[in-house]
């Protein structure tokens, strides 16, 4: 091991975290590090754990012990709102869009929010006119995405591939260096899949983000992640290369059936 990858600081790191729901002890000693500049993903059955495990990373919920760390900086006690300015961006298992304003105004609000905590969608009714800054660069991530034919549309009627690419795109405004997405794949036409795995490796080369992914869909993992770790029942069973875990009895037996 050289001294870069000795003394490397995780982009974001999980240490012995627990997490109960009254009783049911959800997350048990579950511990991962993000490697800056990689693609972790988050694999395991449904209700193994690994949605809980974003809330706590995001802090939209807090572990009931254990730690997370961003970029080296302990977070565990920081609300989500405030870790979102120190580099975290986050989607949701269901795409979450304001539906009945049009995709220009879902950025906006990103965008705005970012710049200055300001928040559009109070605005609104007064018609404030959009600074063309803010445009030019919603129109720029939309193509990154993939949607800047559809910017006049109202949120709501997008197909719902669509939908998902303009969520990413409102999370991708907010500049992350860490983005965690939950099943960003999940309900998508096994060709909106492919395009989608091609759209998350340009923009993990060209924005230098590092990713943490759940994802059911096997090839999607295996397509993307540098590296897996498996949760099973709230613990984790298994975490290496894609390769070290398809080989993993363990991991087979629980996980893969076979
Ligand atoms: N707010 C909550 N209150 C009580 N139990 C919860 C809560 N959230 C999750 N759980 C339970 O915790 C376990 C893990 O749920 P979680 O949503 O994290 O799983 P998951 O791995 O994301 O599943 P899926 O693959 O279906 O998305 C489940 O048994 C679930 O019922
Ligand atoms: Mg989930």
């Amino acid at each position: 091991m050289n001294m870069t990858t000795a003394t490397a600081i995780p982009a974001l790191q999980a240490r012995a975290v627990y997490k109960n729901y009254g009783e049911i002890k959800v997350l048990k000693d579950v511990s991962l590090d993000v490697v800056a500049g990689t693609t972790h993903a988050v694999i395991g059955p449904n209700g193994a754990g690994k949605t809980t495990l974003f809330k706590v990373l995001s802090g939209e919920v807090f572990a009931n012990a254990g730690a997370v760390h961003l970029e080296g900086r302990d977070v565990s006690r920081v609300p989500g709102h405030a870790r979102v300015r120190q580099g975290i961006g986050r989607t949701f298992q269901v795409a979450r869009v304001f539906a009945e304003d049009d995709v220009m105004a879902n950025m906006a609000i990103a965008i705005e929010s970012r710049n200055a905590g300001r928040d559009r969608r109070f605005w609104r009714s007064f018609k404030v006119p959009l600074d063309s800054g803010v445009q030019d660069e919603a129109v720029e991530i939309l193509a990154t995405v993939g949607l800047a034919h559809r910017v006049r549309e109202q949120a709501g009627v997008l197909a719902y591939g669509e939908r998902k690419r303009l969520e990413l795109a409102m999370t991708l405004a907010l500049k992350p260096r860490m983005l965690l997405l939950d099943e960003p794949m999940a309900g998508m036409s096994p060709g909106d899949r492919q395009a989608a795995v091609e759209l998350l490796k340009r923009i993990a080369q060209e924005l230098n983000m590092s990713i943490l992914l759940t994802e059911h869909d096997m090839s999607v993992v295996f397509a993307l992640a540098d590296h897996v770790t498996v949760l099973n029942y709230g613990e984790v069973i298994a975490s290496g290369t894609p390769d070290e875990v398809k080989a993993s009895p363990l991991v087979r037996e629980v996980y893969l059936g076979h």
